[in-house]
């Protein structure tokens, strides 16, 4: 483990164009449930039901009890956690291009990374399928203890500025994260399984673009094999402490 910490901190230390790419793992120690893995949501809940468009279109009740009951209270009580500083650390140095992000937490912009691309959406608001009018989450999850699913005031079903199964990501961002992931000289994915695309397709492209790959998860991942530097470990443990020794 040393051995490939040194190796990182070496990598790091020659790199000034670092793109770090973050999923669920990277906010576990913030107290969030990752989807897959030991103890993941999507062994507690079918994301064909809790998850997706096509099925939230139908019955969006599903969607928001989850909400209200097992992503809510534990977002609004959450931090972010040394790694999200760490990262912030890095910007101060003037190594890290830019943050692309799976995670709909905010806690990267909560901690202070000014440049962030949120890949998969916000929790923070919440707009009506019907007129566009927008919410805040907190403004909403008021009106859930009496209404299941929330509506707008003309009447329409709101939903979260997170993406579903079955949508597409948000256009600019997925060209903000492609255009990183093609510059970048290092590309440091931290905690994500790297299974849902085309999120997970970055890395790769990153690759191809001649940046060295380093992926920090604890689970193995399915790019590990064309990955320079590859540590199954706590991502913000190891970034904190790659960082910390300056
Ligand atoms: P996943 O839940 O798929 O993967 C999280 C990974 O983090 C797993 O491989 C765990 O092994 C690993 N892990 C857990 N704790 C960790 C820690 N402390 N340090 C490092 N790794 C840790 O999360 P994502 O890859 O972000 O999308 O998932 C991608 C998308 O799938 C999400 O944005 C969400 C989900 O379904 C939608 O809902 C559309």
């Amino acid at each position: 483990m040393d051995e490939l910490i040194s190796k990182l901190k070496k990598l790091v230390s020659t790199s000034d164009k670092i793109v770090a790419f973050t999923g669920a793992g990277f906010s576990a120690e913030s107290g969030i449930s990752t989807f897959r893995g030991a103890g993941g949501l999507w062994s507690k809940y079918d994301p064909s039901i809790y998850a997706d468009i096509n099925y939230f279109v139908k019955d969006p009740s599903y969607y928001w009890s989850f909400i209200r009951d097992e992503r809510y209270p534990v977002l609004k009580k959450a931090k972010p956690n040394d790694g999200h500083y760490a990262l912030v650390e890095l910007e101060k140095r003037g190594i890290l291009y830019r943050v692309i992000t799976q995670n709909i937490d905010g806690f990267h912009q909560i901690a202070g990374s000014s440049d962030v691309i949120e890949l998969h959406g916000n929790s923070r608001n919440v707009f009506c399928m019907e007129c566009d009018k927008t919410y805040t989450m907190e403004e909403v999850n008021k009106k859930l203890e009496e209404e299941l699913p929330p509506r707008c005031s003309c009447g329409g079903i709101l939903k979260p500025d997170t993406v579903l199964f079955g949508e597409p990501l948000p256009q600019y961002a997925l060209d903000m994260a492609t255009l990183a992931a093609k510059k970048c000289d290092m590309f440091l994915v931290l905690g994500s399984s790297l299974v849902v695309y085309p999120a997970a397709s970055m890395p790769r492209i990153a690759k191809k673009n001649d940046a060295s790959l380093v992926i920090i998860n604890i689970d193995p991942t399915p790019l590990d094999n064309i990955a320079d530097i590859v540590i199954n470990e706590s991502a913000s443990k190891v970034l904190s402490t790659v960082v910390e020794g300056g």
